[in-house]
């Protein structure tokens, strides 16, 4: 019952007002993804889940975006608001929609952005500089972590979010972010799922807050290491928020370089 009342109130596709990418992409992301929409994903979490296990995970999660509703919890996510006045942006999470919301839940990530001073502290401790590397951040949401990232010299900077509404967003803070520290101007938003994302054959930065349950994070870092294998290069992965820290510690081809309660770095071996 809980499904169906789900899938009733998340309507029909979002068609997002999507402008063209400034950019060629050559890469193969499709937006609907394998799973194809709300659907796909409620049949996914039952199969990874189980019945029970999906009800229970939807039912939780449902009460968590109810009681996001009340006026308190709503006034604390403006607390990162500063970001957005300063940039001319909006990044914030406390105007993310309903709708989103439960689009969200159905897909099993949810936005938040990271953290103006975390997100250089987490820069600062990549044992290499940005320059010649390419950013890149599977589960961009609004695009934060992109604007930021092109206040250093990367090379080039790509975000792939799931949900199309998210990437619009995305889009449009890219083309009016404000900084006087811009370095790097080739930044680009994508709509489409993580896990069909073909790695570019470029010395990588791959960001990654928390945005996959586990599953989908061992598909992610499998694409990623036959990407190396392919094309041997060097590649370092942040995970923000490490909560299936586990997953890494099942590869042993990604060394951790540093490690802290709220973000770990790895290494990947060129030659995985
Ligand atoms: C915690 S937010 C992080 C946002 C951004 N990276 C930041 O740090 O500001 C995680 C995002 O991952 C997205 N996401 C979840 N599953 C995904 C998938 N399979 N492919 C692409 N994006 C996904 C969610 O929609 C959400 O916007």
């Amino acid at each position: 019952m809980v499904l169906a009342a789900l899938l009733r109130l998340y309507t029909v596709n979002v068609v997002a007002a999507v402008s063209p990418s400034p950019f060629i992409y050559h890469r193969n992301v499709s937006s609907t993804g394998q799973n194809g929409g709300a659907l796909g994903w409620v049949r996914e979490a039952v199969r990874v889940r189980g019945f029970l296990g999906a009800l229970q995970y939807y039912c939780a999660g449902l009460l968590e975006v109810l009681r996001d509703l009340t006026p308190e919890r709503r006034r604390s996510r403006y607390g990162d608001i500063e970001y957005d006045f300063d940039h001319g942006v909006d990044t914030t999470w406390a105007t993310v929609s309903l709708r989103t919301r439960l689009r969200e839940l159905l897909s099993g990530g949810q936005y938040q952005p990271t953290e103006p001073e975390l997100f250089d502290r987490i820069l600062q401790n990549v044992p290499v500089d940005a320059d010649g590397y390419t950013f890149i951040d599977l589960g961009s949401g609004k695009g934060r972590t992109l604007l930021m990232a092109s206040d250093y010299p990367f090379r080039r900077i790509i975000g792939i979010e799931l949900l199309a509404e998210l990437d619009a967003i995305a889009r449009e803070n890219i083309a009016r972010y404000q900084s006087e520290n811009q370095m790097c101007f080739a930044v680009e938003s994508h709509v489409g799922d993580a896990r069909e994302f073909r790695f570019p054959a470029d010395p990588t930065v791959l960001y990654l807050f928390n945005p996959f349950p586990e599953h989908v994070l061992r598909t992610v870092l499998d694409n990623l290491r036959e990407s190396l294998r392919a094309s041997p290069r060097p590649v370092f992965v942040v995970y923000h928020n490490p909560l299936h820290e586990r997953v890494f510690a099942g590869c042993d081809w990604l060394h951790p370089v540093v490690r802290t309660s709220q973000f770990a770095i790895y290494r990947a071996d060129r030659r995985s």
